[in-house]
């Protein structure tokens, strides 16, 4: 299958608005042959055009060995028969975007109400999708008899109930569960980086621990994941919470704690259009860390805001699109990686403008837009699933790992007598070895000091 460039991928929105995207690219490629004329009605999700079937993610992640899919808006699956069969269409897993989260699970003490729950898993079910469950900890949407019922004598017996009851529901039928979502807060200043939330205050600091064994005595089947936001970009705060996030995982496996992977929710703001490529080495090297401790990696929630972006909407296209594509290409250079999920799949439903619709224009943060069309970042996205098999026969430099334990360099007779001597030299107090020496320009395996040398630079 044909592999877009960059600059093919970046022109997919240059002389397009939002709905008509895909009808321009149709000559791009020559995989679009998937026809109007020749594609069952029940696929039909934009007559004509090349988002379906072969060309749709599903096929293209499969190839690419990985799953695809989007969390789902669950009013919207029950009523809106497109939604469904973009869905059905497009993803290969889904996820509830609120309607497995506490306040729509709990709507009084001792009481679980399962319809949109229930309807989301047959839904699922029916259509062959893989299901992911999120999410059974989390310090927000916790419903309002949590603050007056819910003390440090009952939490970790209701938070236990609660996993049991909820896990054990669906036993068997999912593909995994965020157990655990967003424990880490850098700024709440604990040593331990945990957030100061209500479990942590109630239940004590192995609430995570307590979780996580629960779900894994109701579902033994379920990969269990913690989950977290605000890891991604190559600036400080991503960095410090990656470090304390890399923390928490090596503590609970080393107390052997039922965990088997990480969501990295990856809600991305739009790189800017001065043609400057952020890195996103950070999580390159994260997700390397994380898969030495023999995790998986799921990227769980992705969408990416225009919000900083002035410009057109086919500009604003452009960057998202862009902004897919490269940090896609990162994160599915490794192996662990082996899902990508949006949160939200198209512009209809997202919370990017969930009460705050964007003054000039559209938001399209999403795959599809609000007509269900394919938009820039679609081929964005799709362009890096095909070039997955390629990046992990050639991962990225940034996967140097820094941190690995250091195996000293085996040095030959004539490295040794250059060492020996520039120690000898030290300790004299000048140099033996003259810069312009063959000797000296060799490479030095190991510093005069004897500190093991320093890794290459990320290039
Ligand atoms: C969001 C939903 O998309 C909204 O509809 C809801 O009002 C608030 O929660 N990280 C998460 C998700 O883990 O559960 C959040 O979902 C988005 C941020």
């Amino acid at each position: 299958m044909k592999r877009l460039t960059r600059r093919e991928v970046l022109s997919l929105g240059r002389d397009v608005g939002a709905g008509a995207a895909v009808s321009a690219l149709l000559p791009l490629e020559g995989c679009f042959h998937r026809r109007h004329d020749d594609v069952p009605s029940t696929q039909v999700i934009a007559p004509g055009l090349s988002a379906i079937g072969d060309g749709s993610l599903k096929t293209h992640a499969t190839n690419a060995d990985i799953l695809t899919g989007a969390a789902l808006d669950v009013r919207a699956l029950r009523t809106d028969d497109r939604y469904r069969r973009l869905v059905a269409e497009q993803c290969s897993i889904i996820s509830p975007e609120n309607a497995m989260k506490w306040t729509a699970l709990r709507p009084s003490m001792g009481v679980f109400e399962f319809a949109d729950a229930d309807y989301f898993v047959n839904y699922g079910e029916t259509n062959d999708l893989k299901i992911r469950g999120h999410c059974l900890v989390w310090h927000e949407q916790l419903p309002d008899w949590f603050n007056d019922s819910v003390y440090k004598g009952n939490a970790k017996q209701i938070l236990i109930e609660h996993i049991n009851t909820v896990v054990g529901r669906y036993a068997g039928r999912m593909h995994s569960w965020d157990v655990v979502n967003e424990a880490i807060n850098p700024y709440d200043l604990r040593p331990d980086g945990l957030r100061k939330s209500p479990w942590l205050d109630m239940v004590g600091d192995d609430y995570i621990e307590i979780a996580f064994r629960a779900a894994r005595e109701a579902d033994p089947a379920a990969l269990l994941t913690y989950n977290e936001y605000g890891i991604e970009l190559d600036n400080y705060e991503c960095d410090n919470k990656r470090a304390q996030v890399l923390l928490l995982l090596r503590r609970l496996k080393a107390r052997n704690v039922p965990i088997d992977a990480l969501g990295i929710q990856s809600h991305l703001p739009a790189e800017s259009l001065t043609g400057q490529t952020p890195g996103y080495i950070g999580v390159a090297h994260f997700i390397l860390q994380v898969r030495e401790l023999g995790l998986q990696v799921f990227i769980t929630e992705m969408d990416v805001s225009d919000a900083a972006i002035d410009g057109s909407q086919r500009d604003r296209n452009r960057a998202v699109a862009a902004t897919y594509n490269d940090y896609l290409h990162v994160v599915l250079a490794d192996k662990a990686v082996t899902a990508v999920l949006t949160w939200g799949i198209s512009g209809k439903h997202t919370w990017i403008t969930e009460g705050q619709p964007r003054l000039s224009g559209i938001s399209q943060p999403l795959p599809f837009d609000s007509g269900y069309n394919a938009l820039p970042a679609f081929y964005a996205i799709r362009d890096a699933y095909d070039g997955r098999l390629d990046s992990l026969a050639h991962p990225p430099d940034a996967t140097v790992n820094p941190y690995a334990p250091f195996t000293p360099p085996t040095l030959t007779d004539a490295q040794k007598a250059e060492r020996d001597a520039k120690e000898k030299a030290l300790e004299q107090g000048r140099s033996a070895v003259p810069s312009t020496s063959k000797a000296a320009s060799a490479p030095a395996t190991v510093p005069a000091t004897g500190e093991p040398a320093v890794p290459d630079a990320p290039k």
